[in-house]
């Protein structure tokens, strides 16, 4: 089916390029004339995982960016075409592992290893570095540091970053909780879900439903909120001494926290994915929820209004700190569109298109060009706490948990762990022995 189908494109792409070599000579676009402006009559797939309410129409932004300056290559989006972003994954994995790849796909810098050497081969590298378009794009000077790094391995730039999120949000419906009772400290939050409670509103949404990330979100704001910023990302970048008493006692009284606010949650979270768990606020049926700040361009693909219905500010006592993800596009070695592909990702990284992409995601511009000056105040405060955040902290390497295993598998890790300990598999000393050992191990050197 899908080689009838490419068979088809290529016939249809060969019929029109030779149509446009003898109509015209002076068939110039409206690129600058440098290479970007070549294979036109093409078409270049893309996968992402976003195929939820704020997320696609996010996605849809970016590549409408693209598709304004060439107009004659078809966007293929898989993810839309399944109709699942986990589904994208599998069917990304299955292309991957049968040397079939897309053109481009969306990542997160947890996954680069994983792709670059690939099963575990330092030699099969399943991406091209885009050193000289960050270069050219003056990428390598104008975005942020940090989420440079995380976008790079082994020195060369492997994907194209094109928001930042931040994962300690707190999200509320403002018809069930006004901004002046939003309280400074994690005990007074607790406080105030008691009273919810009371009242019979679910105070905090949840959801467990498609493995333990979410709960991995919830779990690290509840920690930087009860044991400071600084203590969480001593702890997730590996620099505290776990030999020492005072830390798992620290680290004992944040998971303590986080099982207190467990019991203000839904019951029915192991049913329920992110969109469902927002979905419950969006209802009226909890006040609260602890998750990225996508959830903005659910709400807002909702009819909410950013501000007015729903209000987001740092996770209590995280204040101080800005926890983010980056979401990113990669190129694939061997795309079969390799300079449309380049052309797409030079696209997504430009001032216009993060202007497009971040308003309607949720997430905060990468390309310091963006005019945000219009943006509405949720937008604005969390730009704001960006900028003044003392601790910056991404959520990309957490090898604590698993020691010497890959990013992606060490987050897998602390994740299932975190799963178990939802559904009761395992118990909290177990939980947290899991961590300490596995913390010594790593830091050790072992
Ligand atoms: C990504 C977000 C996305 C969310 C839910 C996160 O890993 O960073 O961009 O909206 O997953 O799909």
């Amino acid at each position: 089916m899908k080689s009838f189908f490419y068979s088809y494109k290529l016939i249809f792409a060969a019929i029109i390029s030779l149509f446009i070599i003898s109509c015209s000579s002076d068939n110039n676009s409206s690129d600058s004339g440098d290479t970007d402006s070549v294979d036109e009559n093409k078409s270049i797939e893309i996968f992402s995982w976003w195929t939820s309410p704020g997320e696609a129409q996010a996605l849809q932004a970016l590549v409408d960016v693209f598709t304004d300056d060439y107009p004659n290559v078809d966007v293929i989006n898989v993810s839309a075409e399944l109709g699942h972003g986990q589904d994208a994954k599998t069917v990304l994995n299955e292309r991957m592992a049968a040397n079939d790849p897309p053109d481009t796909f969306q990542l997160g810098p947890r996954d680069l290893q994983t792709w670059i050497e690939y099963d575990g081969d330092t030699s099969d590298n399943r991406l091209v570095s885009l050193d000289e378009l960050f270069k050219s794009e003056g990428w390598d000077k104008d975005f942020p540091r940090e989420v440079l790094d995380v976008v790079s391995y082994n020195g060369h730039y492997y994907a194209v970053p094109v928001g930042m999120h931040r994962q300690n949000t707190l999200y509320y419906n403002t018809s069930l909780i006004k901004s002046s009772e939003i309280p400074t400290t994690i005990e007074e939050l607790f406080t105030l879900a008691e009273k919810l409670k009371s009242e019979g509103i679910t105070p905090f949404a949840i959801s467990a439903g498609t493995g333990g990330w979410t709960l991995e979100i919830a779990f690290f704001s509840i920690l930087a909120g009860s044991q400071g910023a600084q203590f969480h990302s001593d702890f997730y970048s590996g620099k505290l001494d776990m030999t020492d008493d005072a830390n798992v006692a620290k680290l004992t009284a944040g998971i303590d926290d986080y099982l207190t606010f467990l019991t203000y949650t839904n019951d029915d979270a192991g049913d329920l994915g992110w969109d469902a768990a927002a979905k419950l606020v969006y209802d009226g049926d909890a006040a609260m929820y602890i998750h990225g700040d996508w959830a903005t361009g659910y709400f807002t693909s909702l009819g909410w209004k950013p501000g007015v219905d729903f209000n987001a500010v740092p996770v209590t006592g995280s204040e101080d700190e800005f926890i983010y993800g980056v979401d990113a596009f990669a190129l694939c070695k061997d795309a079969p569109d390799e300079q449309n592909a380049k052309n797409f990702l030079k696209a997504i990284g430009s001032p216009e298109a993060q202007a497009a992409f971040n308003i309607i995601k949720g997430s905060s511009p990468v390309n310091p060009n963006v005019d945000t000056s219009e943006w509405n105040s949720l937008a604005k405060a969390t730009l704001e706490q960006l900028k003044n955040a003392t601790v910056l902290h991404n959520v990309e390497v957490n090898q604590f948990s698993v020691p010497g295993a890959t990013a992606k598998d060490a987050a897998t890790g602390i994740a299932d762990q975190l799963l178990n300990l939802y559904t009761g598999d395992i118990t909290k000393d177990e939980f947290i022995s899991w961590i300490v050992d596995n913390y010594k191990a790593a830091t050790s050197g072992e």
